[in-house]
């Protein structure tokens, strides 16, 4: 079959593999290819088992597989075909020299222009879906038309607001799709070409359009208000714990302001993910590069308050456990950085198992999703962790479970049994605040909530 247009996504992620999955859905009429450097990665978008776990992939990807959804790692012969290239590797944040610890690395989006610009023979659309620093378009227009090949290249900001867990969901009605472009004819032409492949099934009202620069510091200012929410309600549940007040009780009060909303407005342990700490810093160093220190102070609060939250978290089990940890067994229920993912990048519970590690607690991990990540990423620690798929197993002969991630699995169990097989007196740190706190304090557990008065039997 002759297709209407060549889709090419560079970057098999979290990203490109749902995104191009939910285009080749959406439109048979187009052939949509992802490919990334990593073979083993493609490989097992080619396999019955997926790299990624999101609800409803499985089924997409493979009802499009073969039919005009394609993963390869012939970047090149790719390129060469494609009519509209969206980009879509990691920009994480850097690790070394100016900006270290701040600024979007920035070195795989740079190859991947190159390579562009080396394999392309013909005109294309390029569509930055990485999270990238604002005036980042500048730099690809600079790259791809720095040889005098005659190729023609459109440069258009397109970030994906989708979250990990609800992907699907939010891919196939996103709440916006956000094109960006230079206000030129030839700009507004290609922004055009974009609008109408997601106006096969994205209402056409919710396609909206706006200059490059805002477009790419939208998706910045997306990430830094929701993660801002999140750190002022953690922030109150510090106060809350000192005053008796109640958090959920005064987020429920606050969120039925209809111009505030009740959404992200959970108290935790602290957000997680590969991409608020990183979107923020990357704001927070773009606000200094131009003189903007007091910008970027307040929105690094947001950072810091979420570092508090989590050491916070762990203070509180020091102190309650009779203020020593060593050679106390406790059970994570969850290491994912939310429920309905097996990511555990930038995941609490990474950091929460180090600093329980370092007090010489001994860990026992579940999750019904991220074991084997968790254990990649403790591999360099010391002290005894194991890693049990059953969360009842997993809290025998514990003296704490402390919740990490909010499956909700974890709020059906039957804690009278795992309360029988844990070592007395038994502690429960509810970092979601998910379970039934008062039934577990009459079952004979000290439960320790997020932002609410604690309930202990001594
Ligand atoms: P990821 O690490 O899961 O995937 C990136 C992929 O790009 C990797 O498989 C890597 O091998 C590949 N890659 C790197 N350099 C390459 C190159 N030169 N050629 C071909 N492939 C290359 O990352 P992700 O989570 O998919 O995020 C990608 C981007 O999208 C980031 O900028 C992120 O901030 C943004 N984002 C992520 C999410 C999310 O939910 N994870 C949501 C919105 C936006
Ligand atoms: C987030 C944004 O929600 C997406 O819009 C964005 O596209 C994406 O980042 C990105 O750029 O990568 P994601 O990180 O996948 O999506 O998941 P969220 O649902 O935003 O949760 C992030 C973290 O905040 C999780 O650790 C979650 O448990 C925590 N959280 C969320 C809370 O602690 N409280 C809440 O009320 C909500």
């Amino acid at each position: 079959m002759a297709f209407e247009k060549s889709i090419l996504c560079i970057g098999a992620g979290y990203v490109g593999g749902p995104t191009m999955a939910m285009i080749a859905r959406k439109c048979p009429q187009y052939r949509v290819t992802v490919v990334d450097t990593n073979p083993k990665r493609i490989a097992a978008w080619n396999s019955d088992t997926l790299p990624i776990y999101e609800p409803g992939l499985d089924e997409i990807v493979k009802g499009a597989r073969g039919r005009n959804l394609f993963f390869s790692t012939r970047i090149d012969a790719a390129i060469q075909e494609a009519d509209v290239i969206f980009v879509s590797v990691n920009t994480p944040t850097k690790t070394f020299g100016a900006g270290a610890g701040m600024a979007a690395d920035l070195q795989y989006w740079e190859k991947t222009a190159r390579q562009i610009r080396e394999a392309s023979q013909s005109p294309k659309i390029i569509v930055e879906k990485s999270t990238l620093p604002v005036k980042t378009a500048l730099a690809m227009e600079r790259i791809l038309t720095a040889t005098a090949n005659g190729v023609r290249f459109d440069i258009l900001s397109n970030p994906e607001f989708m979250a990990e867990g609800t992907g699907i969901k939010d891919l196939e009605s996103p709440d916006r799709v956000l094109i960006g472009s230079r206000e030129t004819p030839d700009g507004i032409r290609a922004r055009g070409e974009l609008v109408k492949i997601y106006a096969n099934w994205v209402p056409r009202e919710r396609i909206i359009t706006s200059n490059i620069w805002s477009s790419e510091l939208s998706k910045l200012v997306s990430n830094a208000f929701l993660a801002q929410r999140i750190s002022s309600i953690n922030a109150i549940s510090s106060l809350c714990e000192k005053t008796e007040a109640n958090i959920t009780e005064v987020a429920r009060a606050v969120g039925m302001d209809s111009r505030l909303g009740d959404k992200f407005l959970n108290a935790s342990i602290g957000f997680g993910g590969s991409c608020f700490k990183k979107d923020i810093l990357n704001l927070v160093y773009l606000c200094r590069q131009y003189g903007l220190d007091e910008v970027a102070d307040y929105w690094d609060g947001v950072v810091r308050i979420n570092d508090y939250q989590k050491e916070r978290f762990v203070l509180n089990m020091l102190r309650a456990m009779f203020n020593t940890l060593a050679g106390k067994r406790i059970c994570l229920f969850g290491f994912a950085f939310k429920a309905n993912t097996g990511d555990t990048r930038e995941s609490p519970a990474i950091y929460v198992s180090r600093r329980l590690l370092e007090e010489r607690a001994e860990l026992v991990i579940t999750d019904p999703r991220a074991l084997a990540n968790a254990g990649v990423d403790l591999a360099d620690t010391k002290g005894e962790i194991a890693f049990v798929e059953d969360p009842c197993e997993a809290a025998a002969g514990c003296d704490a479970i402390a919740v990490m991630t909010e499956w909700g699995i974890y709020a059906t169990l039957d804690f009278k049994k795992i309360y029988e097989t844990m070592r007395k007196p038994a502690f429960i740190f509810d970092g979601r605040n998910i379970l039934d706190h008062q039934n577990l304090f009459r079952i004979g557990f000290n439960v320790f909530p997020v932002g609410k008065p604690p309930l202990t039997h001594f």
